[in-house]
């Protein structure tokens, strides 16, 4: 029954499943206490209180029709409130008539693919990357075109963006603050990007367009800037979620929003809203939409992130692991002490010890470290990173 395209999926995607399976072995034979988990990107923090209240409130409305149908793009309301926040933190003159209210961020990637993708066109995808990426690409006929950052900084090189583009170029995923590294991208290689997209477009003739995938824009540590992604490039769409911001991924609500500044965007917009509904999502879950007005200022306790990020780098590091400091998202991506890191994950788990390897993210030599796991964790793994990094001395 299952295609031969899906079986390879899945056989790509198998390692994911293998780790989940390896760790609940691990925790039956040793007890969670004694187990030390940092594969999941899973928020654990709470919601603000500002959501749960504004949730009771829409769960008790006796508003009619707050549970039926609505436009496919969702409440205009929600739409303008949210467009009124990018106005704000992006610097372009975002209208409710950019945006349209998503499934998550990882939905909203899925309806701008389907959108704006021709067969065969290609999707440049900075490595390392967000592996579903991959997936979503081939769910919309598309090939992906790998160019790697950076192996010290993580940061993009604009010359290999540039080697990348061929007259297929239709599109290219940023994401930032980065999984798995938790880098942002600095103003300085983004414009860097935005001058070689310009150029290449000129000489092809063509349209790239940038996602730019942005669910950990409000996990960010130190002051640092996250760059306006739609001052930057003209040709770019916003995809978003509060899956992070507000620690509710199982809700499944985010939106797209395309930059004002380009040509006409009410075919895009067209297409956007049709591909939400064909795609089969209808629209995005009509309770979680009521709570965002009230809630759009809220943001989960970054600051416990912020601790957890230095605690666990000190661990690492002490322990001889290599690792840059990243500013965003809830990830380490420190080197593994030896290219395969296939083998040095497989070998951490005798430590008890669950981390994924870079290879996962298109990025061999590395590996990740979600560090959005209890300070418990965090703590009594010390013992077991320096008994993994000893065998490696
Ligand atoms: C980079 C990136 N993009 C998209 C997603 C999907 O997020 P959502 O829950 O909003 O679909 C994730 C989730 O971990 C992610 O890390």
């Amino acid at each position: 029954m299952v295609s031969e395209k899906m079986l390879t999926n899945l056989k790509r995607s198998s390692w994911i499943r293998s780790m989940f399976e390896q760790g609940e072995n691990l925790r039956k034979k040793y007890g969670a206490d004694n187990v030390f988990d940092f594969s999941l990107g899973n928020p654990d923090l709470e919601p603000p209180q500002t959501v749960k209240d504004a949730l009771k409130k829409a769960v008790l409305s006796d508003t009619p029709k707050m549970h039926g149908y609505m436009s496919n793009a969702g409440y205009l309301d929600v739409r303008a409130a949210v467009a009124a926040k990018l106005r704000q933190a992006k610097g372009v003159p975002v209208e409710a008539a950019h945006v349209v209210m998503e499934c998550g961020a990882g939905g909203a990637m899925n309806v701008v693919l389907k959108t704006i993708l021709n067969p065969g066109e290609e999707v440049i995808v900075l490595a390392p990357y967000f592996a579903e990426y991959m997936f979503y690409i081939d769910n919309h006929g598309g090939v992906p075109v790998t160019v790697n950052t950076d192996r010290e900084t993580f940061q993009p090189d604009a010359q290999k963006i540039y080697d990348a583009i061929t007259p297929k170029t239709r599109a290219i995923i940023i994401n930032s603050p980065n999984n798995p590294t938790g880098v942002i991208y600095s103003r300085d290689s983004l414009v860097k990007i935005s001058e070689v997209i310009e150029k290449k477009q000129k000489e092809f003739g063509t349209s790239i367009c940038v996602i730019s995938d942005e669910p950990y824009d409000k996990i960010v540590y130190d002051g640092a800037e996250v760059p306006s992604m739609f001052e930057i490039f003209k040709n770019s769409i916003i995809v978003n979620s509060y899956s992070k911001s507000l620690s509710i991924p199982g809700e499944r609500i985010g939106f797209i929003a395309v930059n004002p500044r380009i040509s006409d965007t009410s075919a895009l917009m067209d297409g956007l809203i049709f591909s939400t509904r064909t795609l089969g999502f209808v629209n995005a879950p009509a309770l979680f939409q009521r709570i965002l007005p009230e809630s759009l200022d809220a943001q989960v306790a970054v600051e416990v992130y912020k601790k957890r990020r230095d605690m666990l780098y000190d661990i690492i590091t002490k322990a001889g692991f290599k690792c840059l400091k990243p500013q965003g998202a809830f990830y380490l991506f420190p080197q593994s002490p030896v290219e395969d890191d296939v083998k040095f994950c497989n070998e951490a788990l005798k430590h008890n010890l669950i981390i994924v390897p870079g290879t996962g993210f298109g990025f061999r030599g590395f590996f990740r470290l979600a560090y959005c796991v209890d300070e418990k964790t965090i703590v009594n793994s010390q013992k077991a990173f320096e008994a993994l990094a000893a065998e490696y001395r």
